[in-house]
């Protein structure tokens, strides 16, 4: 999946590494959206903060680039605690969670992004520290192998993950906070245009922040993607990003205005044109295409799906009447009820 370079992927592209953390919101104000979520936030960190004890482990499952980083980086900042920063994949071992939790200091917060990834022998180490903030280490091998007891600092663990569905419950059972991210409506993405927009100091037209919203997948990381590449334009044309500009842009990028580009089109055409709008098995519509089921499954299907373009059966995939507008073909239902 990782060679997959589209302007509508979610997933964070290599170079945006350091032109994220200028747009990421501060604090919690700051935050656009996800109003339940950020209030909730709000109680458990005024309420940490009264008894003076760290935040409970919190876990925070979306899909890519809906803001869990960017959550941990405001808790840190509103709880004033160092944020320490790696992933399930990076800690193979043991002994690489034991190196980074006995440096901690009281009140720290530790972000494990991917969590979800985390090799099960680190997973059940960590069960005891999450607890007890304790570390069960072995030392020698055999029968005079030892256990002691290595006391950690009281810290708040972060889990992101982009897949629930693959966390453990024991590891799952011991956060005390949960909390889904949506994807964002187009109140709140155009907030988050307007937003951007003005940290970069480019003007732009309301219709214009509008037409980025709707073409943005209900993510703020596609939103400040997309923005990036129509500065561009205006910045040829002059300037200011009005809607015939973003139009232009967004037009030239191949981003229709549901979000969709390029393949995401060719897979809805192709599943009503050459199969009769389904129902059609994923890797026939792989064949069709020339691309991997695996790439289709996991990087094109979600947000066709999400948006009603096309659901899946129990016999295949079929396109929805949704589907059928969206490239323009009346949906053979409807066709028929014509004929009648
Ligand atoms: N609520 C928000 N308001 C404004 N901007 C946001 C918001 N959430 C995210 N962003 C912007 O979107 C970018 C991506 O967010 P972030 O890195 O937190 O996503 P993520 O959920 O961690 O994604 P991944 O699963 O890929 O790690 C951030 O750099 C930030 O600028
Ligand atoms: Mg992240």
């Amino acid at each position: 999946m990782d060679e997959v370079k589209r302007v509508v992927e979610a997933s964070k592209l290599i170079e945006e590494d350091k032109t994220e953390n200028s747009l990421r919101p501060q604090s919690l104000d700051d935050f656009i959206g996800q109003d339940k979520l950020k209030n909730n936030l709000k109680v458990f960190i005024e309420a940490a903060k009264k008894r003076n004890e760290s935040l409970d482990h919190c876990l925070f499952y979306a899909p890519p680039g809906l803001g869990k980083t960017t959550l941990s980086h405001i808790i840190a900042k509103e709880m004033g605690g160092n944020l320490r920063i790696t992933s399930g994949p990076v800690l193979e071992r043991v002994g690489d969670l034991a190196a980074i939790l006995t440096n901690f200091s009281e009140g720290d917060i530790f972000f494990i992004d991917e969590i979800h990834r985390m090799n099960h022998l680190v997973e059940e180490s960590l069960y005891p520290v999450m607890e007890d903030f304790e570390l069960d280490i072995i030392i020698g091998q055999g029968p005079s192998a030892k256990t002691i007891k290595l006391p950690i600092a009281h810290f708040t663990l972060i889990g992101a993950t982009t897949r629930a569905g693959l966390l453990s419950s024991p590891l799952r059972d011991r956060f005390g906070i949960i909390e889904h991210l949506d994807f964002y409506n187009m109140k709140e993405l155009i907030h988050i245009v307007n937003r951007s927009a003005s940290i970069m100091n480019i003007a732009i037209d309301e219709d214009a922040s509008e037409e980025i919203a709707r073409r943005s997948r209900g993510t703020p990381r596609i939103v400040n993607r997309l923005l990036k590449r129509v500065r561009d334009f205006a910045e040829i044309r002059g300037g200011k990003i009005t809607c015939d500009i973003a139009k232009e842009a967004l037009n030239a990028l191949e981003v229709d205005n549901a979000g969709l580009d390029k393949i995401d089109r060719l897979i809805l055409t192709t599943l009503i044109k050459k199969f009769g709008g389904g129902p059609v098995g994923v890797d026939t519509i792989a064949i069709a295409i020339s691309e991997e089921s695996d790439t289709i499954t996991d990087v094109y299907e979600p947000y066709l799906i999400q948006s009603g373009f096309i659901t899946r059966t129990p016999r295949g995939r079929v396109a929805t009447e949704i589907g059928y507008k969206h490239i323009g073909i009346e949906h053979p239902q409807n066709l028929q009820k014509e004929l009648l």
